[in-house]
């Protein structure tokens, strides 16, 4: 436990009579990017500020570096937070607010000018510094208050929801800045945020929260090709569910009996026993839609259906279909990476094929 960089142990906060974090344990690791996902309200914010020492946990160890930072004040820990709304001071110039506080501390002013001056470059904003804050954009207040949080070396850098504010272009923009800086500063960075694309596109590890607890924690391609439970399925991209029961076991493989639709071929990778309910998730993407049915594949037991187009939704990197069989609404997705050669007219009403092969599939509990 102490040789772990960060360590939740436990941890436990209450507001009155409801669990605001539950029975949390996480552990980080040094430079790691780490992510802590899940909606609003699961107790991200809560978790940030325990670490922060903004909030003492009801129960529970919080671990920095092998010493216990549980009931440590704020400046007594080097863990900095990024708001959201930037928390700059208005009257004070961009290198001003970068300095602070390091005046605060009293330190040479050679190696003030020093850090400050690293600082604007790291962030790409050495000709920015004699502005004020109301004269950047949002995007670069931002990097602002990064730089004004790394100045005096934290040991770990918590961000929460730090690109919320920012318009889509922008906030594509920031991660890419985000990814830089963190590789350059090398320390650890928590990040905090509801969206799925943000984490995944950042971070090296990610814990995906649900009211309270810790749902998963796993690599981005992990929780996204095999979630642990429905939530994580649901709430990490689009997916299919197929609600049913194990009908029969055959080596790696099993047929889930799915009421109402048809049994469907699974691969079996947790030895789940006949008589278990599952649900089988299905990315959209791997499904594919074809006006033939497949060609037989050798060995494969792929899964096959035959489905009415309900609608098509040209989305320019895919188009998504809705398609409906036995009584369900399935959506699949088909990428537009062989435009040309792949062209396959399917639309509105048209009898198609579903099919995925099992490998595809992912059960959950
Ligand atoms: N100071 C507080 N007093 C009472 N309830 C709080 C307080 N802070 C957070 N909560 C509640 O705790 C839960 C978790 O909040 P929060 O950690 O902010 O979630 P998130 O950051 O994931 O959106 C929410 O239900 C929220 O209303
Ligand atoms: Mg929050």
């Amino acid at each position: 436990m102490a040789n772990e960089f960060l360590v939740f142990d436990s941890v436990t906060k209450r507001f009155g009579a409801l669990t605001a974090v539950d029975n949390v344990s996480i552990s980080i690791r040094k430079g790691e990017f780490f992510s802590l996902l899940g909606p609003s309200g699961c107790g991200k914010t809560t978790l940030l500020r325990m670490l922060g020492g903004f909030e003492r946990p009801d129960s529970g160890r919080i671990y920095l570096d092998g010493k216990d930072i549980t009931d440590a004040p704020p400046n007594r820990r080097r863990v900095h937070t990024v708001f959201q709304n930037y928390a700059l001071f208005p009257t004070m110039t961009i290198w001003d607010n970068i300095a602070f506080s390091l005046r605060l501390q009293k330190k040479p002013k050679a190696e003030i000018e020093e850090t400050v001056d690293a600082m604007l470059e790291l962030i790409r904003m050495s000709d920015h510094a004699w502005k004020y804050p109301s004269m950047l954009s949002g995007g670069q207040k931002q990097r602002v208050a990064i730089a004004r949080a790394l100045v005096d070396r934290p040991q770990v850098l918590l961000l929460d929801e730090p690109l919320a504010a920012l318009d889509l272009k922008l906030r594509q923009h920031m991660l890419l800045e985000l990814d830089t800086i963190h590789d350059q500063v090398g320390i650890t960075f928590i990040y905090v945020t509801h969206d799925q694309g943000e984490a995944m596109s950042l971070s090296d590890r990610i814990a995906v929260m649900n009211s309270g607890h810790v749902e998963q924690l796993d690599t981005a391609a992990k929780i996204y090709e095999a979630p642990k439970s429905a939530f994580v399925a649901s709430f990490i991209g689009d997916t299919n569910f197929f609600e049913g029961g194990i009908a029969s076991e055959d080596g790696d493989y099993c047929t889930i009996s799915v009421p109402g639709f048809a049994s469907v071929c699974a691969f079996n990778d947790r030895k789940l026993a006949v008589g278990q309910s599952v649900h089988l998730s299905v990315r959209p993407e791997k499904i594919r839609v074809t006006l033939a049915p497949p060609p037989p594949e050798k060995g494969a037991r792929i899964n096959v259906f035959e489905a009415t187009v309900k609608d098509v939704i040209y989305q320019g990197v895919y188009t998504k279909y809705w398609l409906e069989s036995g009584g369900r609404r399935v959506q699949a997705l088909k990428p537009h990476s062989r435009f040309l050669l792949d062209q396959e007219t399917i639309t509105w009403n048209d009898k198609v094929y579903m099919w995925w092969h099992p490998d595809d599939g992912y059960m959950v509990e």
